[in-house]
């Protein structure tokens, strides 16, 4: 059965879901980090399920998979602002442009990223 990551920039209904990994790719506690159509998508595995966000920072193009995770939230390491992996909104300056989200889907040991058409 498949279970989702809601994630707030995308519906699930229009995502177009590309297969890009096995669950077992993404530990708890931190990204990782995949190529989807010229994207790099971060992927979070949070104790409700898995949650993508896009890896750039929307202050300066930091590499937010590097970031520390604490809960639902993830540090920018280049100059700490705050993201929600959930909804993709900036905490805390510097930032202050959310950054994409995307939906995921769990099919059996496969994961899958909801993109746009
Ligand atoms: S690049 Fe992420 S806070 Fe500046």
């Amino acid at each position: 059965m498949a279970r989702w990551g809601r994630g707030g920039g995308l519906s699930e209904r229009t995502a177009r879901f590309v297969r890009v990994g096995r669950v077992g790719d993404v530990p708890p506690g931190r990204a990782e980090v995949f190529d989807v159509e010229e994207r790099k998508i971060a992927v979070y595995r949070l104790e409700d399920g898995f949650y993508a966000i896009d890896d750039i920072c929307t202050h300066d193009g930091g590499p937010l998979a590097e970031g520390e995770v604490e809960g639902d939230q993830v540090i920018c390491p280049r100059h700490g602002a705050r993201f929600s992996i959930k909804t993709g909104a900036a905490l805390t300056f510097p930032a202050i442009t959310p950054v994409e989200t995307y939906p995921v889907r769990v099919d059996g040991e496969d994961l899958l990223i909801g993109i746009s058409e």
